[in-house]
């Protein structure tokens, strides 16, 4: 088999897939066996309620007909439906979730992702993505209010002049003041990206809703 060209070709081609095999996938199941992956509702943390009560006072109308009333079960049950808006939508097709540590991204969205970020229910399957025609959205979450994410998503360009962003109008009963069940679940769920670290932004501000028992 050594003999050809091809052959030689044929072992390195399957010995790599499976050292890929070996990296990507075994040695990051056996690290993490001993860490449960969390739910929805164990991910939601202060920031995120913060930005999810902030919904439910500038669109109060719409929050009480979507989710009702401010909780951690009523925040998971958005972050859920907004992912799979967030799917469905196809946003993936051109925003990824993954600081890579090259290129100084870092510099640019913040701290490099680490593995751990990605063990829990709203990363089951992860959104890494595969292009960039817009930013990584990792850390997006606290980079713009709430009612930006809505007229931005109710017409990209009324914020960012020249987006090529679609519009997403149906997530709105009509004007952006209004988003609808889907809209406020979309926004919620990206406000929640990076709502883990310390460097969520803003977050010296919210420290008094450290006294309240969420
Ligand atoms: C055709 C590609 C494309 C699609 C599809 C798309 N986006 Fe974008 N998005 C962009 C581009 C380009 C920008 C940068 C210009 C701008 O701010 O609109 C952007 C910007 C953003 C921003 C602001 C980032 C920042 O901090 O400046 C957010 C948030 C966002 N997109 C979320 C979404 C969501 C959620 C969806 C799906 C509902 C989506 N995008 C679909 C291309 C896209």
């Amino acid at each position: 088999m050594f003999e050809s060209k091809g052959g030689v070709l044929l072992i390195g081609g399957l010995g790599f897939f499976l050292l890929a095999f070996l990296a990507n996938g075994v040695v990051p199941i056996l690290l993490y066996r001993h860490i449960p992956e969390k739910t929805a509702e164990e991910v939601v943390n202060r920031r995120i309620l913060y930005q999810f009560e902030e919904l439910s006072r500038r669109y109060p109308e719409s929050f009480e007909a979507a989710f009702g009333e401010v909780s951690v079960q009523t925040c998971a049950e958005a972050l859920r439906l907004g992912r799979q808006v967030y799917i469905s939508e196809g946003c993936w097709h051109c925003h990824s979730q993954y600081v890579r540590p090259v290129s100084n991204e870092s510099r640019r969205w913040g701290d490099v992702s680490r593995s751990e970020e990605y063990q829990n229910e709203l990363q089951r399957p992860v959104l890494f993505g595969t292009r960039r025609v817009g930013p990584d959205l990792s850390r997006e979450g606290s980079r713009h209010s709430n009612d930006w994410h809505a007229v931005h998503f109710f017409q990209p360009t009324l914020v960012s002049p020249d987006s090529p962003m679609p519009r997403y109008q149906w997530l709105f009963d009509g004007s952006p003041d209004r988003p609808n069940r889907r809209g406020l679940a979309l926004i919620t769920y990206i406000q929640w990206l990076g709502s883990w670290l310390d460097s969520y932004p803003y977050y010296e501000d919210l420290q008094e809703l450290e006294q309240e028992d969420f």
